[in-house]
């Protein structure tokens, strides 16, 4: 049995908000739940674990840390997005804070150039090697993209704020340390900068006319590192792009050999617009 009662059964222990806690699902299940199912099933390091609606990767990540090799395949371009950053287990930390100055100094540059003064002044001192760059043009946001943000999710002037953080992400030549970053912008959309809700759908709340970008933005991004330094990843764990109804076109052929229930049975598609701001800093593609 688990040992918590209703209010808890449900919730992310805060031991447990590294990594897992790098990106907020409404659909998500807490890690102590894929414990318990390890346990119950006595699983060790011969097993492979598969979960056909890996999400976030919740089962993936604790899998990983319980050293058992897993597997997972979504077929939500966001939440796959989400699982393949939090499950890739090479970072190098010095490398990231280095980044991290770099977007740091670039945010302050660009934010002069375009007359953009926040309350919070230099909250972080960070030593980088690298040139920042000044983004003296915004990107307008693309007709598709404009299509998938319904009206308000976003105000205008956060908008901008994201549009430059988003343009000094883009130029990281390393697609792990850039798609990282892309992550920490996510996460800051939903918790900061938008106008949303989870209640579990998805709903608006009062528009937030601006938000303390450079502060909050850094905090994010800076706890992703610190995480890193606490938590280990042991295993390999694996996510895959795609629908589980169709295991054989997702899973290389040595893997497939290895599943041996019908997971394809498991449910259908509901491939559900869990968050919106993925229009925002990744394509879906
Ligand atoms: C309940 S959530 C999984 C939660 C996840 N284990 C976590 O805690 O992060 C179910 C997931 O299944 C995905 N999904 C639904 N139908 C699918 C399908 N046919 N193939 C792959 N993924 C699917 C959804 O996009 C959603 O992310």
């Amino acid at each position: 049995m688990l040992a918590f009662n209703n209010r808890d059964r449900n919730r992310v222990q805060s031991k447990d908000l590294p990594i897992h806690g790098w990106y907020q699902f409404v659909l998500g299940y807490p890690p102590h739940l894929v414990r318990y199912y390890i346990e119950k099933f006595g699983l060790s390091q011969k097993d492979v674990i598969l979960d056909p609606f890996a999400g976030t990767g919740t089962t993936l990540v604790e899998a990983s840390m319980s050293n058992l090799v897993s597997w997972g395949v979504e077929a939500n371009p966001i939440t796959y997005f989400a699982s393949k950053i939090k499950t890739y287990r090479n970072y190098n930390i010095n490398t990231l804070e280095n980044y991290l100055g770099y977007i740091f100094d670039s945010i302050k540059l660009s934010y002069k150039y375009h007359g953009i003064f926040e309350g919070t002044l230099d909250p972080f001192t960070l030593q980088t090697s690298l040139t920042p760059i000044t983004v003296t043009k915004i990107d307008k946001i693309s007709a598709e993209q404009e299509r998938m943000i319904p009206r308000g999710f976003i105000s205008p002037r956060p908008l901008s704020k994201v549009l430059i953080i988003r343009e000094i992400i883009e130029k990281i030549e390393d697609i792990n340390v850039r798609d990282f970053f892309k992550l920490a912008l996510a996460t800051f959309i939903v918790k900061d900068a938008g106008n949303i809700s989870f209640g579990p759908e998805i709903g608006k709340t009062k528009s937030k006319e601006d938000v303390d970008s450079l502060y909050k933005f850094m905090t994010i991004a800076s706890s992703m590192i610190s995480d890193l330094q606490k938590t280990k990843l042991v295993a390999e764990s694996t996510p895959y792009f795609g629908d589980a109804r169709n295991l054989s076109a997702v899973l290389p052929r040595y893997l497939l050999r290895k599943v041996k229930y019908p997971a394809h049975r498991a449910g259908h598609l509901k491939t559900i617009l869990a968050a919106r701001e993925i229009f925002l800093v990744h394509d879906g593609t």
